[in-house]
Parts: C-alpha cells; structure tokens; sequence
C-alpha cells in the first residue's frame, strides 16, 4: 500500500481543490455508518471530469478513497456491502475498506475478514484494513493466519490520547496507524503547552499536531470544512519538533476520547 506522506479527510466536502502539490495522495475518508458515500463518490467524479483536460490534472489513481464496514454481521453480508459501497460511490474500486470497528465478537470479526480478503481477490478492493482495533483483536487476527494481513488500523490518536501499546503494536507488526481525531477534534487548541509550542516552531497549533502525527510514523487524517484550514493544516514541511518536545507532547496523555472507544470490545 502507498503510505500517503499526509491525508485530508474531506468526508462529504470536496469542493475544495488544494494545490498540487498537496495532492500527492489524497485520502477521502468514508464509511458506511456515514451514510455519504454516494455523495462523497459523486463530488470525486465531478472533481476528476474538471481535472480531466488539464496537463498535471488529478487523476482517480490519485484519490484514496476508504470506506467501511458498517456491521460485523457475517461473510455474505460483509460482501454484499462491500458491492453496495462501490456501486454507491460510482468509483469503480475502493482503496482502503476497513472493519469500523471490532464488535459482535471474535468470530464474526474473523468472518468479516476473510470477506475483505475475498474481496481484495476480486478486484473490488485494493487494500484492506481494520479500525478501533485494540492488540487483543490485532493479535487475535494475527494469529488466525489471514491470507492478508491488514494493512492498516485507523484509532483515534492525538497527544491527548496516545494510545501507545497500540500504536507500538501496529509500527512493530507492520501495520500502518491512521490517526483519527488528529487534532483531537479541537478540544485542545488553547492548551497552554500546544499554545507555547506552536508559538515556538512559528505554526498553528493544528499544524503542530499534525506535525507530531507524522513525526511518530502515523497517517494523520485531519477533518475541516473550511479551504482555508485544509490548505493549512497541510503545511507542516517548514518545521520539526525536538525529541524532547515530542516527548513533552506525549506527556499530554489524558486519555481523552473525542468520540467512540470500541478498542477494548469483547
Ligand atoms: N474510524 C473511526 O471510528 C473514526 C471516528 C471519528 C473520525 N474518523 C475520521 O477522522 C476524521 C477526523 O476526525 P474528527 O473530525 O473527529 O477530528 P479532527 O480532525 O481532530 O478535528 C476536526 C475539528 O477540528 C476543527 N479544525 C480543523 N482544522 C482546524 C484548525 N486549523 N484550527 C482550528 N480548528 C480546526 C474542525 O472544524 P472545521 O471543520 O469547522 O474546520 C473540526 O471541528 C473524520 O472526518 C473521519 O473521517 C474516524
């Protein structure tokens, strides 16, 4: 899988047409719980008939569209959903489908992945990976032997939620993090620390999130609505923090959760 250098979670919104060179991969983060996928798929096809004429023009190669699975319900309806989601978004292929999350249990989790795996086998998928894993179901799915192993497991991450034995877990196991809520959905903008180190490296405190995002090997997906913020958001190449300031950010562990936490599931 191509490891996206750093992400855009445009959801439902892709009005917006950033530089091109933000656009070296752009990752467009879906779900069937969102129930936007038709709308999401619609703007990127309406966005790709625009760049179509033009020399350097985006092409869907260039799009990281992910989606996934609503319900670890079983293998068929797992396949059966993964249809219903390329036919909704129009988009011919999904990049990246993901169990949402790990409930109903491990045999279910194990069903609805050999569906993935199926499904990568037929071409409907390129990539297949796991979300709001805990190591329990991580190991669990290790150690079931898969076909493929997942590539990815997208958790909400942020200094504020560090999730360490997790986040360690996937980098010693290969698997790639995505780290949602990256800007820990601006709860902590105005923390006196994140206020004080973005004054330091001369960047947003959003931008300085992202930054320690990427500088711990993650794949950050930050949300906005707003071009201004997108374009922004992105700008983190002019600066890196300090070993000791990472360290300093890592201490911000509250274990604050912005939004679910399904990562200790039965
Ligand atoms: N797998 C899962 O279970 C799961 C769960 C939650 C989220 N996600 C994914 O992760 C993505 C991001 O997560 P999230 O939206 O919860 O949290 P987030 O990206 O940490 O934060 C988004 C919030 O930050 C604000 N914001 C963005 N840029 C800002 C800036 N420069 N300055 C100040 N505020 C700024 C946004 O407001 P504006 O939009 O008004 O700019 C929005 O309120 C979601 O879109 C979704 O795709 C996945």
């Amino acid at each position: 899988m191509a490891t996206p250098k750093s992400a855009y979670s445009l959801s439902s919104r892709i009005k917006v047409k950033p530089p091109a060179y933000v656009f070296a991969t752009c990752i467009i983060d879906s779900a069937q719980m969102y129930h936007n996928e038709r709308e999401v798929g619609r703007a990127i096809l309406r966005f790709l008939e625009a760049e179509k004429n033009k020399p350097n023009g985006v092409k869907r190669e260039d799009i990281f569209f992910t989606s996934k699975l609503a319900s670890n319900i079983s293998y068929d309806a797992t396949r059966r959903s993964i249809k219903e989601s390329i036919r909704a978004s129009g988009l011919g292929y999904i990049d990246l489908f993901l169990i949402h999350a790990p409930y109903g249990g491990k045999a279910k989790r194990l069903e609805c992945w050999r569906a993935i795996e199926d499904a990568i086998a037929d071409n409907e998928i390129r990539t297949g990976g796991v979300s709001n894993y805990g190591v329990k179901h991580l190991k669990e799915l290790l150690a079931s032997n898969p076909r493929i192993r997942p590539a990815v497991n997208q958790i909400e991450v942020h200094p504020f939620n560090t999730r360490s034995e997790i986040t360690s877990f996937c980098q010693e196991n290969g698997i790639v993090v995505q780290a949602y809520a990256p800007l820990a959905r601006a709860y902590r903008m105005r923390h006196p620390t994140i206020v004080s180190l973005s004054q330091k490296y001369g960047c947003t405190p959003a931008q300085l999130m992202v930054r320690w995002s990427l500088q711990h090997g993650y794949v950050p997906l930050p949300k906005s609505v707003s071009k201004e913020r997108i374009i922004s958001n992105g700008q983190i190449e002019g600066f890196e923090i300090s070993a000791e300031d990472m360290k300093t950010m890592d201490g911000l562990d509250e274990y604050l959760v912005t939004d679910w936490d399904p990562v200790d599931a039965p």
